[in-house]
């Protein structure tokens, strides 16, 4: 038996595309790490063919036995959305991976949009609270379909998951020597729920000597994000609020085909020495894009530095960075695709990573 089971969920558009290229790249990894890969046939497609979403034996066996999971991207406008939400919040859910990691980070000058800023301004994580919040699936429609109709999706926090997500926060802040962790909420608005964010915030922050705990309310956070990002460097928030200003943070560092991001149990990714780690869940934070699918114009980058947040999580931190330096170059030089200034297709951008991986490590 592999040292670490790995489950692939390419799913659907362009999702197999950038999938097809990370695990080029995890190959390279395989006898190092002693990996096994496990591609796995879930999606729309198969959801149109059988009916199938999330099966409790694949569940079971990545509960289990893996190390990671690898995910693509969900959504097919041929399909209704519940087999997505049954996938995607079957693994954040069900393994309980209550932080979702986003780094917010520009690697060059140039994909930066913001006049008069540079790529080191655009450098924060973003720990996104991802069990609960507005995303629980609570509520319902009641007259459904009249001009009568109420609908409801209750917004759940608890005191357990909100302090969780609150300290993977400072823990991180703590481990990479930053002054200060945001909070970004709408405590203004939403007094209960958020009332319950900013109180614990600030009680967990007092245990943290040294860091500072700054509240901002996410309206303003957007604005502050493009004027000055250079301000942020932790970002502590919600569900949908994490899910938001991630996809602007997505804008600052090059759109979307540039933002990885990893969804763990333990607060930050953090490598293992020896064992099994935890199962912890990849995926870049763009989605399907079916605009783009099946015409190799995807940016398969974003999904080569979710890798590298893999291959820390499987204790090779070294390796995360060197994929993050060659993806630096692709950029660089232009080997990359339209949306970050290139030429090249999804696949020849893969082919380049991967031969210069192999030249570095051989
Ligand atoms: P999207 O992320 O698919 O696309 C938004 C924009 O970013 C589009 O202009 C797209 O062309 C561009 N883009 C995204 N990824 C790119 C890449 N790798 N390279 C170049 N450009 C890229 O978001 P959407 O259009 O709002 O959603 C499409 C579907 O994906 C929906 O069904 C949505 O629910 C789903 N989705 C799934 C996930 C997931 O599975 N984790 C995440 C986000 C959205
Ligand atoms: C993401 C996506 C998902 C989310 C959707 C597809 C439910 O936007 O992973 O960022 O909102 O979490
Ligand atoms: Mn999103």
């Amino acid at each position: 038996m592999a040292k670490h089971l790995i489950a692939l969920l390419p799913g659907d558009g362009i999702g197999p595309e950038v999938i097809a290229q990370a695990r080029r790249v995890l190959e390279v990894y395989r006898g190092a790490l002693d990996l096994e890969l496990w591609e796995l046939d879930l999606g729309a497609q198969r959801y149109l063919k059988d009916g199938t979403t999330y099966p409790k034996a694949v569940s079971e066996r990545i509960a289990n036995e893996a190390s990671a999971v690898l995910l693509g991207a969900l959504g097919d406008p041929r399909a209704p959305l519940d087999y997505a939400r049954d996938i995607l919040f079957g693994l954040r859910f069900g393994l309980d991976l209550y932080a979702n990691v986003r780094p917010v980070k520009a690697l060059h000058d140039r994909l930066v949009p913001l006049r008069d800023r540079c790529a080191a301004d655009v450098n924060m994580v973003v720990f996104r609270e991802n069990t609960e919040g507005i995303y629980v699936n609570m509520g319902g429609n009641f007259k459904r379909g009249t001009p009568d109709e109420i609908a409801i999706n209750e917004d759940v926090n608890t005191r357990k998951g909100v302090e969780r997500l609150i300290r993977a926060g400072f823990d991180y802040a703590k481990a990479h020597g930053h002054k200060v962790v945001h909070m970004a909420d709408k405590s203004n608005a939403m007094a209960y729920a958020h009332g319950l964010w900013h109180r614990t915030f600030f009680e967990v922050a007092k245990e943290y000597a040294g860091i500072e705990p700054k509240h901002v309310y996410v309206d303003a956070m957007c604005l502050y994000m493009v004027q000055d990002p250079s301000q942020f460097k932790v970002v502590v928030t919600c569900n949908l609020f994490g899910d938001i200003v991630t996809d602007l943070g997505a804008a600052l560092q090059g759109g979307l085909g540039m933002a990885a991001s990893a969804n763990v149990h333990a607060g930050a990714p953090s490598p293992e020495k020896g064992g099994k780690p935890r199962v912890a869940m990849f995926e870049p934070v763009h989605g399907s894009a079916p605009p783009l699918a099946g015409k190799d114009l995807a940016n398969p980058l974003a999904s080569v530095l979710t890798v590298g947040m893999m291959l820390t999580h499987l204790g090779m931190p070294e390796e995360e960075a060197r994929l993050e330096r060659i993806v630096t170059r692709a950029i660089a030089e232009k080997k990359c695709t339209r949306d970050v200034g290139g030429e090249l297709g999804t696949r020849a951008v893969g082919d380049w990573v991967v031969n210069e991986l192999k030249n570095e490590l051989k």
